[in-house]
């Protein structure tokens, strides 16, 4: 395939230089943004005077088919092209002959490709954080429904106080819509224009480029022509939030694995998100989330890939930024389907509630009430934690929970101990209590609803 530059050239590229140096193989996935660029570009140039009317309407006429043909499957990008941009513009010239080598006129790969690579990020940011919503969507349920299924909460992964199944979601939430403003926040930055940047330099021609940025929905042209086309920051920016993502998906994921194992039994995963033995006939396998899991080093060696690529690149662009696509698309592939995968197997995930709740008694998850309970009678904490300490070991050794005590064993330990410990060691009381603003107290739960309701209604993000 003869090339875009072929005219200083005596000899033809070596072969193997060739498709090593190709990215049509990867690239293609940008044709609707190289083309929506291309339509843009044109329509600008001919406002500006630079193609006449009828070239613009041939050439927005063949690209608009293009994308069409595109879209529907009907043409498809052979190997023999060097990249994209190659084979929209060799397409429009055997499609419409000479109309079509003007398209490229105050245009360099340089500003194009910078272009198409924020159009792409900025779409899959949309559809990301759209994904992200449906998945609060289903943590929120979880949360609206289970403010009284009760469980132990975890430090060190050690049973350490009782909160709620809504409480412990909650969390999640927090961490989720964080993500979701992150892309929020990243897509400002994004969302400038590199068109009309050029190799580098700008070009001599009259362009419009505020045209070119409004027609394309962006907030503004960029403002320095170097820096638009060496940029990659936003990719760098967007990777580094799909990694925090993806951390946080595959914590839980990893909360996941060790309630759904048989000494726990907190959940089973549901038939639809595991999968079985090929020798073990009594196996269920939670490895949904065990992949999401596994995929995050994944998504992080795209960031690390990414960064390590630009870190020692001279202005303005080299060809090492062609490397940015297949750690974006990787990365963003992954991080996607990594989140439905998550929102589809935690809206069909089942809770042992039982068992959850009877973990939070075995485990002395209400010794601190306890401990506090000898306090407000008017002994001091030090003492106090070392009475209850003494008990949890009595109980321990007796196979004992904190509420099976009889009235003469507590008072065996300290005679402040009356009838009202009962009310004080039920796990119920233990967590309604706990009422600071987030704690999983009911009444402080029913205001963080409130707050996460309002999050909520922020929708998805809009776009431009
Ligand atoms: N395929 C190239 C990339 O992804 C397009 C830009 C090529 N520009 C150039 N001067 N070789 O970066």
């Amino acid at each position: 395939m003869e090339k875009l530059w072929g005219g200083r050239f005596e000899g033809s590229l070596d072969e193997e230089a060739a498709s090593f140096q190709d990215s049509i193989g990867f690239d293609k996935r940008l044709f609707r943004e190289d083309i929506e660029g291309s339509i843009a570009h044109a329509g600008m140039l001919c406002k500006c005077g630079i193609l006449k009317e009828e070239e613009r309407d041939l050439l927005i006429g063949a690209l608009k088919e293009l994308l069409s043909d595109m879209e529907q499957g009907r043409t498809e990008p052979d190997d023999s092209y060097e990249d994209i941009h190659s084979f929209v513009e060799s397409t429009l010239v055997k499609r419409i002959g000479d109309a079509g080598k003007k398209l490229h006129t105050g245009r360099s790969r340089n500003d194009q490709v910078a272009l198409d690579m924020r159009m792409y990020v900025r779409r899959r940011a949309l559809e990301l954080d759209s994904a992200l919503f449906s998945l609060e969507e289903v943590l929120a349920r979880l949360i609206r429904e289970n403010k009284d299924t009760y469980m132990p909460g975890f430090t060190h992964l050690q049973k350490a106080q009782p909160v709620t199944l809504s409480h412990h979601m909650a969390a999640y939430f927090e961490m989720f819509h964080r993500d979701r403003l992150r892309i929020r926040d990243l897509y400002v930055r994004l969302n400038e224009c590199p068109l009309g940047a050029g190799a580098l330099a700008g070009t001599t021609y009259p362009l419009d480029r505020q045209l070119t940025s409004d027609e394309l929905g962006f907030d503004r042209p960029t403002a320095n022509s170097m820096d638009s086309v060496s940029d990659r920051d936003y990719v760098i920016e967007y990777i580094s939030a799909l990694s925090i993502i993806m951390m946080h998906l595959s914590r839980s994921c990893e909360e996941i694995i060790i309630w759904n194992s048989n000494e726990y039994s907190f959940v089973t995963v549901s038939d639809g998100f595991s999968t079985g033995s090929s020798i073990m006939p009594q196996k269920k396998n939670p490895d949904i989330a065990e992949l999401i899991r596994g995929k995050t080093g994944r998504v992080y060696g795209d960031l690390i890939s990414m960064l390590t690529t630009m870190k020692g690149l001279p202005l303005a662009y080299d060809k090492d930024m062609q490397e940015d696509k297949e750690a974006l698309f990787d990365a963003d592939d992954t991080a996607y389907s990594c989140v439905r995968m998550y929102a589809g197997m935690m809206d069909s995930i089942s809770f042992d509630r039982d068992r959850m709740r009877k973990s939070c008694e075995m485990g002395f998850t209400n010794a601190t009430d306890a401990a506090d309970y000898l306090v407000n009678k008017g002994m001091p904490f030090r003492d106090a934690h070392k009475v209850i300490g003494e008990i949890v070991r009595y109980c321990i050794e007796n196979a004992k929970a904190l509420s099976g005590l009889t009235m003469e064993e507590w008072k065996g330990f300290s005679d402040l101990f009356s009838d009202d410990i009962y009310d004080c060691v039920s796990i119920e009381n233990c967590v309604r209590r706990r009422n600071t603003g987030g704690a999983p107290g009911e009444e402080a739960m029913e205001r963080y609803i409130i707050s996460m309701e309002e999050k909520l209604k922020e929708g998805r993000i809009s776009g431009h």
